[in-house]
């Protein structure tokens, strides 16, 4: 079977063949291990399965129904007394009225019925909630701005699906269900990582993602606004960053390894950055939906947008070109660490950026750092010898050192991508390479953000390749999102406790655009939210795939471009030359619908359903699909099958 292995971004093919358990390049020849592990692990699901009363996603911590509803109608009051809540009822005011048309309206008194009133419980733990929902009035409880907000989401959502519809729907109830919910995150840091750097998106769909992100009780944006290919963020003492670093030439025609290094005569027609005042203005945005914004400024690898920019960055001091698609690891232009004006410059970009996100971390990236010039430097061979350090790799951690010295004068806590065998005190190590990495560092006494490729990496593909617009490589379906774990049992109390959360990545070499973003985006961040927000004991992939359900109703009227792929049918097919047969194996990730197949004909809801693998002797043509009912649900399979 044919997948296009891309080996040329950040991350070099080896690190995944090393670290990960499925990688790029075993996956691409044994697909169906993946398959068998998927089979191995729905089919154990499905023995626990149990219905949830309401399609709440990510799934509540306690949900008691009674019978009867509460119905909304344009004399419903929204009663909020405290002032600093005020800016969370328009986050159900508006979907009412762009769905529904009903102007809802807020007040700082309880009327006799028909309300929603915020009640301050300061018991509640920060961003728990309590929904108590009587026929005639909704009391939310909470303790502060996440919790109120997150009990709005939760009653958005107990709301038909047409409440997320952008334009009016009519003859619809606006009902929710008579009963209490008690809920509150599993982990605090709950994260998505946009790649802003290797694609531009514009301000008004990051503010969408952002949107879609509170809908999934997610809190934390890690904006990934530097990288080779671009540096998207003004610093006014540095404007060459923007006017030469944020310009790559285009390269969109050709997919990101098809295309060659850029060549000096081609126009830097590609790109785009952010003002300091657009990423205020974000910052509230996010924060006004219960979200904080981490930015990451990657150094001192994966900066090519600094050093073309400012070449005295670099240890050759030579001029260079923003590279575009299709460049080659190693990326050699690194900053160079033995030169005191890296660590000026560098000092004097956090500050302008400490200013602008009042966020308590700073992300620095710190990962795949080529040391091909620090060898060959003569500052870095001084520093080296200045400093009592035994190679490049000690320079590394000095350099990390340093950084974080500077990040902590500002007041900020500093993250880094794990890539050190050691990371540096005070440092919170991201996780990126395997989530069996969590259990040795946190035992080592750190805190840990865990973002694996093994399970987070969005921009890996969610279905059979053949079925799916081009993606970095590797593999990770919506189940396998669902079984992320930032924290699994077999460690102890106090490990447990350094985990802060989970955090989905979207890099985007292959994200050319909005459009294939949300593809990438959804559905697997409701998987996601589910592994960061609820409780593991909470978790079941049967009843999670009966809720998506509704999810894929509420995206369909939101008009987001999202991804159907686990319902498609995936196959393997295992050839038997001996006897000159073939077995086909069909799977598909929900246990809750029916791949039904037809041989040599085209496939219907009347056709058989798959139940065991399908023996053939002859060359075949097989059409597949699966089937809700008699509704088809996922894409039609076609294949030939040779049995040679
Ligand atoms: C990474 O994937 N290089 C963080
Ligand atoms: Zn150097």
């Amino acid at each position: 079977m044919m997948i296009k292995t891309a080996g040329v971004r950040r991350k070099s093919l080896g690190l995944f063949a090393s670290t990960c358990k499925i990688s790029l390049e075993v996956m691409s020849k044994k697909y169906f291990i993946f398959l068998i592990a998927l089979l191995a692990v729905s089919n154990w699901m499905v023995g626990q399965s149990f219905i949830s009363e309401v399609n709440i996603i990510p799934r509540p911590q306690v949900v008691r129904l009674d019978s009867g509803s509460f119905r909304f109608t344009s004399e419903t009051k929204i009663v909020i007394p405290q002032m600093e809540y005020r800016r969370i009822a328009s986050f159900i005011k508006e979907p009412f009225k762009q769905a529904a048309n009903i102007s809802l309206q807020v007040i700082d008194h309880s009327p006799t019925e028909n309300f929603i009133l915020f009640r301050r419980d300061k018991k509640l733990k920060p961003e728990n909630y309590r929904l108590s929902i009587q026929h005639d009035r909704v009391f939310i409880y909470a303790s502060d701005y996440n919790g109120f907000f997150y009990g709005i989401q939760t009653v958005k959502q107990l709301l038909p699906p047409q409440i997320f519809s952008k334009t009016v729907v009519s003859k619809t109830e606006w009902t929710i269900p008579v009963g209490e919910i008690e809920d509150g995150p599993r982990f605090r840091y709950r994260g998505l990582m946009l790649d802003v750097s290797r694609h531009f998106f514009s301000m008004n769909y990051i503010k969408e993602v952002v949107d879609r992100m509170a809908e999934h009780k997610i809190n934390r944006l890690h904006f990934h606004a530097i990288d080779d290919q671009g540096w998207r963020i003004e610093i006014k003492k540095y404007p060459r960053l923007t006017q030469i670093g944020a310009y790559r030439a285009e390269s969109r025609l050709l997919t990101w390894n098809e295309v060659v290094a850029n060549r000096p005569d081609q126009y830097p027609n590609y790109g785009g950055f952010y003002t300091q005042n657009q990423i205020i203005d974000l910052v509230q945005y996010a924060a006004d939906r219960g979200i904080q914004i981490i930015p990451e400024i990657e150094m001192p690898g994966h900066v090519t947008s600094a050093v073309a920019s400012y070449p005295f960055l670099s240890c050759t001091d030579q001029q260079v070109l923003v590279p575009n698609a299709g460049v080659l690891p190693p990326f050699l232009n690194v900053l160079c660490a033995g030169s005191e004006s890296t660590y000026a410059f560098m000092k004097n970009v956090l500050t302008e950026i400490a200013k602008i996100f009042p966020s308590a971390y700073i992300h620095v990236g710190g990962d795949e750092v080529t040391k091909t010039h620090w060898k060959q430097c003569s500052n870095c061979q001084k520093k080296i010898k200045e400093e009592k350090l035994k190679d490049e790799e000690e320079l590394e951690s000095y350099f990390i050192m340093r950084i974080r010295n500077i990040v902590k004068d500002l007041g900020k806590k500093m993250i880094v991508w794990k890539e050190q065998s050691k990371t540096p005190e005070g440092v919170i190590p991201m996780i990126f390479k395997n989530v069996n990495e969590v259990t040795s560092i946190t035992k080592q006494g750190y805190e840990v953000i865990v973002a694996p490729a093994s399970h987070t990496y969005f921009d890996f593909y969610q279905g059979m390749p053949e079925q799916e617009p081009l993606a970095y490589g590797g593999h990770t379906h919506l189940s396998r999102v669902y079984s992320f774990d930032p924290a699994p049992d077999k460690m102890d109390v106090k490990q447990q406790s350094r985990v802060l959360g989970g955090q989905a990545n979207l890099w985007a070499e292959f994200v050319h655009n909005e459009q294939t973003s949300e593809y990438m985006l959804y559905p697997r961040l409701a998987a996601f939210s589910e592994s960061v927000w609820s409780l593991a004991s909470k978790k079941d992939w049967t009843d999670f795939s009966q809720r998506m359900m509704t999810q894929y109703d509420r995206y369909a009227f939101a008009n987001l471009n999202f991804a159907r792929s686990a319902l498609n049918v995936n196959y393997k097919i295992e050839r038997d030359k001996e006897k000159k047969s073939a077995k086909l194996f069909l799977h598909t990730e929900f246990p809750t619908v029916a791949i039904r197949f037809a041989i040599n004909e085209n496939v219907t809801a009347a056709s058989p359903i798959y139940k065991d693998s399908i023996l053939l002797k002859q060359d075949t043509e097989i059409s597949a699909r699966t089937f809700s009912g008699n509704q088809p649900v996922g894409k039609l399979l076609k294949i030939k099958v040779e049995i040679q």
